[in-house]
């Protein structure tokens, strides 16, 4: 399947709308559900705009109203309750700046982006409802059905939000207006958008987790736990792949992050991966921080003309090292952190 950029999604949209006035019958086409890329060859700011953001929809997305939206919080809790969108509104507010990335993002791929994300705890409203003491789990179900279970202990979490705002803006209809939550440093997928319930479980949901799955000639194909914390993983913006480079300095660029982890280092190999060199983080953007990516770049002076190879490999604070391989026994799709591979020329 081709992945389109956010850019170019929403450019067909527009031609789609010219076409569908001239063409009546195209009301009725199925609503689909959206997937399209950051263009990281637009990576320039900390801060993704939020037309360029990526969007990973399972379903179609579903249409809603502000004054209607009400939020439950229930389950496995002393004090059940439903708050309306308006009051949640009046709530006092907190910022987070947090990097999602889907889980299935290959090497080099841009399901990733980088927001503000503005509104309020979650643990705050968990507190309110009283939940039980036995109770373990969170479930996140959005309007269109898609749900996630996170552990009470990742929940309760101060930085854990309902988001309102994206960027300082009103949360946009395609990254879950009117409220979505945010779970810094883990996988995009646990992000609800268009959140509707919130509901406290005692036992880990079978059907909301996603799970590693590894094979081994002695006992098949086994879960080997479940997808949570983002890995460490760093990007090229520019050169890009094929690009022919002019004269003999090129500035490398890029983004890396650790999931909750902030990133250590980033090395840059200009040989394939044979040789590294230390990149810097970038001037004037915000260093390393926990949930949050880095920019960094390596003035590279090229000795000759020729055909190379660039590889970046990104290092945490607690010493994970972005893999050269995958473990040859992994036989999902989650969590692709290997070398992000750019071949160039330089003429
Ligand atoms: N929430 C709902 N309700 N429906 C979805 O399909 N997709 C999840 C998550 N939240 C999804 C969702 C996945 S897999 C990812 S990676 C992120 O949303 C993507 O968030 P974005 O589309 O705002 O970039």
């Amino acid at each position: 399947m081709k992945i389109e950029s956010r850019r170019q999604f929403l450019d067909r949209g527009v031609l789609v709308c010219t076409g569908f006035l001239a063409v009546p019958r195209a009301w009725n086409q199925e609503r689909k559900s959206e997937i399209s890329i950051f263009d990281l060859s637009l990576l320039d700011d900390w801060l993704t705009p939020n037309a360029l953001f990526f969007v990973r929809d399972h379903f179609p997305a579903p249409t809603t109203s502000s004054d209607k939206h009400k939020l439950s919080v229930g389950g496995a809790v002393g004090s059940p309750f439903e708050i309306p969108y308006a009051d949640l509104l009046r709530e006092s507010r907190k910022t987070v700046a947090v990097t999602l990335e889907c889980a299935e993002n290959p090497p080099g791929g841009g399901l990733v982006g980088h927001a503000e994300w503005g509104g309020i705890g979650v643990a705050g409203l968990l507190a309110k409802a009283q939940p039980q003491p036995e109770a373990g789990y969170v479930r996140l179900r959005g309007a269109d059905g898609y749900s996630r279970t996170i552990p009470m202990i990742k929940a309760m979490r101060p930085d854990t939000l309902l988001a309102l705002t994206m960027n300082g803006e009103r949360l946009p209809a395609a990254h879950g207006f009117p409220i979505r939550a945010v779970v810094p440093g883990w996988y995009g997928m646990d992000s609800v958008k268009w959140l509707e319930t919130i509901e406290v479980i005692r036992e880990e949901d079978a059907g909301g987790k996603e799970y590693r799955r590894g094979r081994s000639m002695v006992g098949g194909v086994q879960d080997a736990g479940p997808v949570s914390a983002m890995e460490v993983k760093s990007v090229f913006s520019r050169p890009a792949d094929e690009a022919i480079l002019m004269g003999r300095r090129f500035t490398v660029r890029g983004a890396a992050w650790a999931g909750e982890r902030p990133v250590k280092a980033v090395e840059v190999s200009t040989d394939g991966g044979y040789s590294w060199q230390a990149a810097r983080f970038s001037p004037g953007q915000p260093p390393p921080q926990p949930c949050a990516w880095v920019h960094w770049e390596y003035d590279w002076k090229i000795p000759v003309p020729g055909a190379y190879e660039l590889v970046c490999r990104a290092t945490d604070e607690s010493g994970r090292v972005q893999p050269a391989k995958r473990p040859a026994d992994r036989v999902d799709d989650y969590e692709q952190n290997t070398w992000q591979r750019v071949r160039v020329t330089a003429v």
